[in-house]
């Protein structure tokens, strides 16, 4: 155990990764990825945008070695790409809403997951998306994003541990519970978190965990779906907390993805460890998601 915790501290001292970085040849690859490893970012996965570029790939491979490299068609606008460690991506892997549900997104800002969330659904019917979070300043970055990328969705600020304030009655079919964690897991792309945290913050984030959690069960609809999810390494803020919830939750059931996500890339699979734990490696920063369904 000694040696799994040195070897997750090492991961979370170095470099953030980049997971994927389009780009059309050779010397622009090897440019870009001089100027971010210079700005601290290791890039983890290239997509040469044009299949003339698929000769080039052997020669980025011998001058990048630690960079997967691939061929792919990509959209050549940046402003419609949004970028999200791989890690992160899994939330709307996992919690896939079909078309046209009712989904909330209970913490959303800065968006990053809800704006996956959108661009994974089927278009029509379009998902019927409300996202909340209680910083006001924080939810303008949601709005500034989803209108970048094009996408839609309704946004309020509020407590979201606060029903009256913002929930109609109607529930959802599905829901992303994305708490204020420690942020333990995403260290090495907030250094600072490693200085301002403080033991006794873990107690305080896990009782207002345990309650968003148990607040907002009450919003989803039976047969519906809640996936909990924190950037955090800690058991306290993650199993502890969906085991004290199942033990007192009749009707909630934890669902098991013990099964590798596969991301359709190289490497072709992202491990989950059977608890829901994601640890930090080359590739990924530190999650936990557990994806819960009621039953009644
Ligand atoms: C981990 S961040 C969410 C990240 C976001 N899901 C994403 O992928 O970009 C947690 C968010 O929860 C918000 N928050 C904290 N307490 C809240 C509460 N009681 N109700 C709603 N939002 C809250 C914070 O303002 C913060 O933006």
């Amino acid at each position: 155990m000694p040696q799994a915790i040195a070897q997750i501290d090492e991961y979370l001292s170095q470099a953030p990764v980049l997971p994927v970085l389009a780009v059309d040849d050779v010397p622009q690859a090897i440019a870009l990825v001089t100027a971010l490893a210079e700005a601290g970012l290791l890039v983890v996965e290239i997509t040469l945008r044009t299949a003339a570029a698929v000769p080039a790939i052997a020669a980025i491979r011998a001058q990048l070695p630690h960079v997967i490299v691939s061929a792919g068609t990509v959209l050549t606008l940046a402003d419609l790409h949004a970028v999200q460690d791989a890690g992160a991506q899994l939330a709307a892997l996992l919690l896939a809403p079909a078309a046209g549900s009712r989904v909330l997104d209970a913490c959303a800002a800065p968006g990053g997951k809800t704006g996956h969330l959108l661009e994974m659904a089927a278009e029509s019917p379009p998902l019927e998306l409300l996202a909340i979070d209680s910083d006001r300043r924080r939810l303008t970055r949601v709005d500034d994003n989803l209108t970048r990328l094009g996408l839609r969705a309704n946004l309020k600020t509020a407590d979201a541990s606060k029903l009256d304030e913002w929930w109609d009655g109607k529930p959802f079919d599905r829901i992303l519970l994305d708490v204020p964690c420690s942020g333990s897991g995403v260290t090495r792309r907030h250094p600072d978190i490693k200085w301002i945290r403080r033991e006794t913050d873990i107690f305080a984030l896990a009782r207002q965990q345990a309650r968003l959690l148990s607040v907002l069960w009450q919003c989803l609809n039976i047969g519906g779906q809640l996936l909990y999810a924190t950037c955090s390494v800690f058991r306290a803020e993650n199993q502890d907390i969906i085991a004290q919830f199942l033990g007192k939750t009749p009707g909630a059931r934890q669902i098991n993805i013990d099964q590798s996500i596969s991301t359709g890339r190289e490497p072709d699979a992202i491990p989950i460890l059977s608890d829901g734990q994601l640890l930090p490696n080359h590739i990924h920063d530190g999650f936990f998601y557990a994806l819960l369904e009621k039953t009644g």
